[in-house]
């Protein structure tokens, strides 16, 4: 199996980072090959809304450091998206990723049965960590799920919720269950 990690926490080492880590280390444990993105070291934009993946591309017509993420996601069985709560929405270069990701829905998706660029039968775990309590932001993890799901992931999701931006032992729990998770849907 091949796993697809976005990191879109600009810190490498905080919450959501190590939360991600603990998913894919055990998944390559269980013999699945890891391709790591950390987003905020990539150089790339935001879409452009140009619509040549609608007219003439069936990619993006940008060429930089998202690139080959969104080729990944074509070929990954399992992708992980991981992002810490920022201003009750995702980090600003998790939102600029998953714009570029309207490249990968086809022009006719209203109509389309298959209407993405993305094989089916894929999984997704959407990692968030927050300051504040499990009550608020839920509907970050519904709006950023329903996309996956619009693409046609089967999703799982881990919200570390009371998380500070100094890790402490509250942190344990979700190491644990993100160790859980790679146990579960990883299948060699
Ligand atoms: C700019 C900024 C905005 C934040 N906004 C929120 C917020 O709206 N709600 C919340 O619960 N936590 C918020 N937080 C706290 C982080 O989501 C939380 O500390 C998270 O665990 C940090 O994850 P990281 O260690 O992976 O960077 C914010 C933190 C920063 C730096």
């Amino acid at each position: 199996m091949k796993l697809v990690s976005i990191l879109g926490s600009p810190r490498k080492k905080g919450v959501t980072s190590q939360i991600a880590r603990a998913f894919s280390t055990k998944a390559e444990e269980q013999g699945a090959q890891i391709i790591e993105y950390h987003l905020n070291t990539l150089d790339f934009k935001g879409c452009q809304g140009c619509n040549a993946c609608k007219s003439k591309l069936d990619h993006c017509a940008l060429k930089d450091g998202l690139t080959p993420v969104l080729e990944d996601l074509k070929t990954a069985d399992i992708a992980l998206f991981a992002t810490p709560v920022y201003y009750w929405d995702v980090t600003g270069q998790f939102k600029c990723f998953m714009d570029r990701t309207w490249s990968l829905v086809k022009p006719d998706y209203q109509t389309n049965p298959d209407p993405v660029r993305l094989d089916r039968g894929k999984k997704a775990v959407l990692i968030t960590s927050q300051g504040d309590v499990a009550d608020k932001h839920r509907d970050v993890t519904q709006k950023y799920t329903g996309f996956l799901q619009m693409y046609g992931y089967d999703t799982h999701t881990i919200r570390a919720c009371e998380m500070g931006m100094d890790t402490d032992e509250r942190i344990g729990p979700f190491l644990d269950l993100a160790r859980e998770k790679a146990r579960e849907l990883i299948v060699q």
